[in-house]
């Protein structure tokens, strides 16, 4: 049984915030203190995902290096986890066009994912979008890459959110048909789903909370300040029912604050309710927004101190990227002669 390796990686789209903590970041920072110490960690800032997009140069310098930033605030020690920007390890491109020599084009189309952004019904066939000569490749090879970046690590587990799991299952299928084709080379990858509950917006709370939202107010940043923090929880949109009770369905602005109490207090969300029941709104929510506030103080402080000094941030990324290289190159030494390059 080889010795467990977990990949995982996030977009550098601007400062991570309550929802991406939550859901990744502290889920990760968990699995870093509890691995064995034969596990070894890898996260990476992929910044050659986030080209899928359109991308303004000197923004996309900065979100990298402020992702970069939080992932060792949050607590991500470059000790014991390699934390590097992709592109700074040309292997995961590499790896990627080798893997699209075998990864299937029906699968591919038949992503979700792919699909909403061709924003046709799920049975229509890419030959027959007038749509098509809008869309890029790269956005449609995205979950190649995505593999590349699982299996040029060996990984063997990747914390995900639930989201993910389909891109996951395209990571399995086309790690099987390389290892049916050229040999058992890699692992086949596990997903660890996150258990936390999706974070909702604070403004439109049946959606989740996501950058994407114009409404800046819909999400608390990790590096908010402790007014911002107060004021966005504030004005958060609930409901004007006289009692708080726990009712995701029903009740989903008053239920999101609840849960997120029940993250940062480990205490059920029911339970909170009841303690809570005949208090007003306005007290659940300074509560709420003390808590985060609470929660969030020292990985501000630690990020501020991060960014100020960008040299050692560099000296930290190139660190991480030389491990990681070092790492992808046993691996591609094996799929290179296997393939006869
Ligand atoms: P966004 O939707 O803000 O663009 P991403 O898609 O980049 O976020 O997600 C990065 C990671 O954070 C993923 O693992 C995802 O599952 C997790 N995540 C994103 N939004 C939330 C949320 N609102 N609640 C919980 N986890 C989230
Ligand atoms: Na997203």
């Amino acid at each position: 049984v080889p010795e467990p390796v977990i990949f995982s990686g996030i977009q550098p789209t601007g400062v991570p915030h309550l929802g991406n903590y939550l859901g990744a970041l502290l889920p990760w920072v968990k699995l870093q203190q509890d691995a064995s110490p034969g596990t070894k960690l890898f996260f990476s800032i992929v910044d050659l995902h986030a080209l899928t997009v359109p991308q303004n140069a000197s923004q996309l310098k900065k979100w990298r290096a402020e992702a970069f930033a939080t992932l060792l605030a949050v607590g991500l020690d470059p000790n014991r986890s390699t934390i590097f920007y992709q592109s700074a390890v040309p292997a995961h491109a590499e790896l990627m066009w080798i893997l699209s020599t075998v990864a299937s084009m029906g699968y591919l189309s038949r992503m979700t994912q792919w699909k909403s952004k061709l924003q046709l019904p799920e049975d229509t066939t890419l030959e027959h979008s007038e749509a098509r000569a809008q869309l890029r490749l790269g956005l449609f090879s995205y979950p190649v890459l995505q593999a590349a970046d699982i299996l040029v690590h060996r990984a063997t587990h990747v914390p995900v959110g639930e989201d993910q799991r389909q891109h996951l299952e395209f990571s399995r299928y086309t790690a099987n048909s390389f290892n049916h084709l050229f040999g058992d080379l890699f692992p086949i990858p596990e997903a660890l789903i996150s258990p936390a509950k999706r974070v909702m917006s604070l403004k439109e709370p049946t959606s989740k909370m996501s950058k994407s939202h114009a409404d800046e107010r819909s999400r608390v940043l990790l590096t908010d300040s402790p007014a911002s923090i107060h004021k966005k929880v504030k004005v958060a949109l609930t409901d004007s029912e006289p009692m708080i009770t726990y009712d995701p369905i029903h009740r989903p602005g008053v239920s999101n604050l609840i849960e997120i109490l029940s993250h940062f207090e480990d205490i059920p969300c029911d339970i909170i309710a009841s303690e809570y029941q005949n208090a007003s709104l306005r007290s659940l929510k300074e509560h709420v927004a003390g808590r985060i506030v609470h929660h969030l103080h020292d990985i501000r402080e630690r990020y501020q101190q991060i960014m100020a000094d960008q040299i050692q941030l560099e000296v930290i990324a190139q660190q991480g990227a030389e491990a990681a290289q070092a790492n992808t190159n046993r691996t591609m030494n094996r799929v290179r002669d296997a393939l006869g390059l």
